[in-house]
């Protein structure tokens, strides 16, 4: 894919002995008591790392944790990830306080082949977010070369995504980064067919441009959680007191309008778990029950329903290729979380290529317990949605073509 987009990777250059500067993608979640509490976005940048460092790179890793707004503050230090890199890495990694300044430049310059550092979170300065040009410079002259594996931050023009790239060359992608760019670009652009989007999540305004994106793709568009009240409200359907956004009606029958046109099958449910009460602090609802297409005054949809599930488990079985974004229920509260984990559970015990397009949906394959058998999870949230809207990500543009 990014040979395709002319776009030069790792493999295409030779890095030995240079200082490398790496941006990686370590916004991790982080417990109560500081702990990692999901080290995906460490593990996904492994193979890179230890591909440089094994080639005699010296690696010099940057990111951000959180938005310190330009401040110093230790609840979002990079620190903790240290220990889970140098034990994935087997090799020691080396923790520099700050990730500009004299000191550290001296310490980079006296790196050995092969050896890896991390910096401290580069969004302690506030120049980072605004792409300050002569941050940037500070940056760039820890290196001489640098490689984006960032693919959750592509969609920032910041000073360690698109600044540096004025002043290093080459500026090539990582492995992470080819790979998320492979299935989120190529494998839907292209898909095996038949190409089912499943599309779930709250609101239908947070994914116009993805729906408007993906059905010129797809064969069968599937929508599911809080958004398909939406979507039956503007076929007509009556939604009880479900959530809903009156002033999204036009945008579903729009796409509805568009899904017709275009052939495309798209699926809404026929029918749903509806309650009295939801109250997501104590993560508990009232009395649920089933019901069909429409939905009773004063009750809420939580989930899809059995016949629901039937029908797009049997589109699921029929497709080739499924990308899922957004969850399809209220996943969080485990007596609604019902709809999305069978469905997670269709994709990953199907013969297919499926893609899971980041942010809710990732935390809800996890929790269903299936996502070992799902072909690809992407580590991007919001820059997986902007990828899959058709746009172009700042941090990508950058990089060095053919
Ligand atoms: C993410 O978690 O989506 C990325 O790390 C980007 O973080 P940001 O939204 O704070 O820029």
């Amino acid at each position: 894919m990014f040979r395709a987009m002319g776009i030069l990777t790792v493999k295409d250059v030779n890095l030995s002995g240079k200082r490398v500067l790496v941006r990686v993608d370590f916004n991790v979640p982080l417990g109560e008591n500081g702990e990692i509490s999901d080290d995906t976005r460490i593990i996904a940048a492994i193979p890179t790392i230890k591909y440089l460092a094994d080639q005699g790179a010296k690696v010099i890793l940057v990111s951000h944790l959180g938005r310190p707004n330009g401040e110093k503050n230790d609840k979002f230090s990079l620190a903790p990830v240290v220990a889970v890199l140098s034990k994935r890495l087997n090799k020691p990694v080396l923790f520099l306080n700050d990730c500009i300044g004299e000191s550290v430049h001296k310490i980079v310059l006296d790196l050995q082949d092969g050896d890896v550092v991390l910096l401290e979170n580069v969004r302690f300065y506030a120049e980072e977010t605004k792409n300050d040009e002569s941050f940037s410079k500070k940056l760039a002259d820890l290196a001489e070369a640098f490689v984006n594996d960032a693919f959750g931050t592509a969609h920032r023009a910041h000073a360690s995504t698109v600044g540096v790239t004025k002043f290093l060359s080459p500026c090539v992608a990582g492995f992470l980064m080819e790979k998320e760019l492979k299935f989120l670009g190529e494998k839907t652009s292209n898909p095996e067919r038949p190409f089912t989007v499943i599309l779930g999540g709250a609101k239908v305004s947070d994914k116009i441009s993805v729906i408007d994106s993906l059905l010129d793709k797809a064969d069968a568009m599937i929508i599911g959680g809080a958004m398909a009240y939406t979507f039956m409200l503007a076929k007509g359907n009556s939604i009880g007191a479900s959530l809903v956004e009156l002033d999204k009606v036009d945008v579903a029958v729009s796409a509805i309008k568009k899904a017709q046109a275009k052939g495309v099958k798209l699926l809404l449910p026929l029918d749903s778990v509806v309650t009295d009460k939801i109250d997501f602090d104590a993560r508990s609802v009232g009395e649920l029950k089933v019901v069909d297409e429409d939905i009773p005054d004063g009750l809420r949809g939580v989930d899809i329903g059995p016949k629901t599930i039937d029908l797009y488990k049997k589109i699921i079985t029929e497709s080739k290729t499924v990308l899922m974004n957004g969850p399809l229920g209220i996943f969080e509260i485990e007596t609604c979380a019902n709809g999305t984990f069978e469905i997670a559970k269709a994709i990953a015990s199907s013969k297919l290529t499926s893609i899971i397009g980041g942010g809710d949906s990732v935390k809800a394959v996890k929790k269903s317990g299936f996502a070992d058998n799902v072909t690809f999870i992407s580590t991007g949230g919001g820059a997986s949605l902007e990828f899959l809207e058709g746009k172009e990500l700042p941090g990508i543009v950058a990089l060095d073509k053919k």
